[in-house]
C-alpha cells in the first residue's frame, strides 16, 4: 500500500496553451505577418506558450524562472542542433558560435584569452582612435548639414574595431563589400525561415544565386586576412594568433583552413553587427529623451572634462553604461533564440517535449511588466545596482547567459560605452524631420530605413 499522503503526491507537469494556427501551416504566417507583435502576445499564455510552427511542436519561453533552468540548470538538455543553427550555419560554418559539445568547449577555452579583462582594457586605445576619426567626419557633416545613415556609421566603425582588436587587420577597405553582402544574407535568411523555406540555397535561381555570392564574399574577406598573416607567422598576441598558432594537446594538429575561416568568419559577424545596432538605437533613443541626453551630458562633461576617454574612465561613466542597458533592454539586437529540446523536461510546471523546439526572445522578457513597469518607457536608471539585484538574472538577457553566454560581452561594454562617451562629447545627431524610429527584425534587431539623421554640435 502506498503510504505517501495524498497531498504529497508530486503534481503532474501541465499542458501548456499557445497561440492556435492553420492545420499545416502551424503559426507561421502570423509569425511572418508581425513576428515582434506575434512574440509579445506569446506572454497571454503564462511563462510559456505551446505553438506549432508548421508541422513543429514548438514553445516559447518568456519567464525568467524557465529561462533560467535552460540556459544554466539544464543547459545540456537545450541544444543549438536546430534547424535556424542550421540556416547559420549556412553562414558562418562550425565555428564557435554554431558548434556543440567538446568542439565547441574547446574553441571557446582557446578564444577565452583573448576577452580577458586586461586584454580588453588594452584595446581601448584604438577604440578610441577609430571613434575619434568618426567624430571628424560628424563635425564635417556638422558644418555641411548633409544628413547621414547612423546605422551605417556604427556598423562601419564596429566592423574596423573588431578587425583592428581581435583580427590585426584594418577592413575600412572592404567595409561596403561587407555591408552589402551582410544585407543580402540577412534578409534571406530571415525571409527564408519565416517562409519555413528550409532547402540550402543551391538552385540556379537568382535569388539562391545572390546568396551564394554573398556567401562568397564574406569568404573571399577572410581568406585575405588569413592570407595576410601567413605572411607574418608570428605571434601578434590577438586572437587571430590564437586561433593560428593553437594545437591540439592531444594530437600537436591545428585548425584546418575551413575551421579556421569558419572561426574568422564568426568574430568578424558576431563581433560587430549587435554592437552597432545598439549603438545606433542609443543614438536614436537620445533623440527621443532629453533628460537621459542630458544627464549624459552632464556624467560626460563630470568625469571627462572634454578628453577622451581611456579604459579607467569607464567604471566611472555608470550612467553612460545604463543608457547602453536600457538601449538593450528595449531593443536587444539579438532579439529570438532557439534550441532544440533533447529529451522530456518540466519548464515552470509546464511539460517540455524532448525532440521539439524551443525559442526565448530578450525582446519580450524584457518587456515583462511585473519586471519592467511601463516598459516601453526608456529609463536608464533602471539599471540601478538596487534595481537590478531585485529582479531575477534572466529578467534581462541580451547576452544570453550559462556557459553559451556571450564571449564578446565585456569587449562590447567597454567598446560601446567608450564610443557613446567619445561622440557624445562633441555631437548631437538627429533623426532627420519624418523619420520614424521603428525596430526591423532581420537576423537581428535595427531600426528601419538606416537612421538617418543630421549632426549637430553640442
Ligand atoms: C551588444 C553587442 C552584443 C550582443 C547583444 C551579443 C549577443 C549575443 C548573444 C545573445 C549570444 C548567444 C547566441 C546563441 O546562443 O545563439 C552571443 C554569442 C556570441 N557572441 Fe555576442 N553579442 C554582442 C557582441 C559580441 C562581440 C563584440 C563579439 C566578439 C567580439 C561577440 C561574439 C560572440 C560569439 C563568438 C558568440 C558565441 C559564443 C558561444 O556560443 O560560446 N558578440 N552574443
Amino acid at each position: 500500500m502506498d503510504a505517501t499522503p495524498a497531498a504529497a503526491q508530486p503534481t503532474p507537469p501541465r499542458v501548456a496553451t499557445g497561440p492556435r494556427g492553420l492545420l499545416l501551416l502551424g503559426v507561421a504566417l502570423d509569425i511572418r505577418k508581425d513576428i515582434l507583435g506575434w512574440l509579445l502576445r506569446t506572454t497571454e499564455h503564462g511563462p510559456l506558450a505551446c505553438y506549432r510552427y508548421g508541422p513543429l511542436l514548438s514553445y516559447q519561453v518568456n519567464h525568467p524562472d524557465g529561462l533560467k533552468h535552460l540556459l544554466q540548470d539544464h543547459v545540456k538538455n537545450y541544444t543549438k542542433d536546430h534547424f535556424g543553427y542550421d540556416m547559420i550555419r549556412r553562414i558562418v560554418g562550425n565555428g564557435i558560435f554554431t558548434s556543440e559539445g567538446e568542439t565547441w568547449l574547446k574553441q571557446r577555452r582557446l578564444a577565452q584569452p583573448a576577452f580577458h579583462r586586461a586584454r580588453i582594457s588594452a584595446m581601448a586605445g584604438q577604440m578610441v582612435q577609430a571613434t575619434a576619426e568618426l567624430s571628424e567626419q560628424w563635425t564635417a557633416s556638422q558644418r555641411s548639414g548633409e544628413p547621414r545613415s547612423v546605422v551605417r556609421d556604427m556598423m562601419a566603425l564596429t566592423l574596423r574595431v573588431v578587425g583592428e582588436a581581435l583580427l590585426g587587420t584594418n577592413v575600412r577597405e572592404e567595409t561596403q563589400a561587407i555591408a552589402e553582402a551582410f544585407t543580402v544574407i540577412s534578409e534571406q535568411t530571415t525571409e527564408r525561415f519565416r517562409s519555413f523555406r528550409l532547402l540550402p540555397p543551391v538552385l540556379p535561381t537568382a535569388y539562391d544565386r545572390a546568396f551564394r555570392q554573398a556567401n562568397q564574399t564574406l569568404r573571399d574577406v577572410v581568406a585575405r586576412i588569413i592570407t595576410k598573416r601567413r605572411e607574418r607567422p608570428e605571434d601578434h598576441g590577438d586572437l587571430l594568433s590564437m586561433f593560428m598558432l593553437a594545437k591540439d594537446e592531444e594530437t600537436g594538429e591545428q585548425m584546418d583552413d575551413e575551421h579556421l575561416r569558419d572561426e574568422v568568419l564568426t568574430m568578424l559577424l558576431a563581433g560587430h553587427e549587435t554592437t552597432a545596432n545598439t549603438l545606433s538605437w542609443v543614438w536614436g533613443l537620445l533623440h527621443q529623451n532629453p533628460d537621459a541626453e542630458r544627464k549624459l551630458h552632464a556624467e560626460l562633461d563630470a568625469v571627462l572634462g572634454g578628453r577622451p576617454p581611456t579604459a579607467e574612465d569607464v567604471p566611472k561613466l555608470v550612467y553612460t553604461r545604463r543608457v547602453m542597458d536600457e538601449a538593450l533592454r528595449l531593443y536587444p539586437p539579438v532579439y529570438s533564440l532557439s534550441r532544440k529540446v533533447v529529451k522530456d523536461d518540466v519548464i515552470c510546471g509546464y511539460e517540455v517535449r524532448g525532440g521539439s523546439s524551443l525559442y526565448m526572445s530578450p525582446y519580450v522578457t524584457h518587456r515583462l511588466p511585473e519586471f519592467w513597469p511601463d516598459p516601453e518607457r526608456f529609463e536608464p536608471d533602471r539599471f540601478t545596482p538596487e534595481q537590478v539585484a531585485a529582479r531575477p538574472r534572466y529578467a534581462y538577457f541580451p547576452f544570453l547567459g550559462g556557459p553559451r553566454q556571450c564571449i564578446g560581452n565585456n569587449f562590447a561594454w567597454m567598446e560601446g560605452t567608450l564610443i557613446i562617451a567619445t561622440l557624445a562629447q562633441h555631437h548631437r545627431p538627429r533623426m532627420v524631420e519624418g523619420y520614424t524610429l521603428t525596430p526591423e527584425p532581420l537576423l537581428t534587431l535595427k531600426p528601419a530605413g538606416e537612421l538617418p539623421v543630421r549632426i549637430t554640435a553640442r
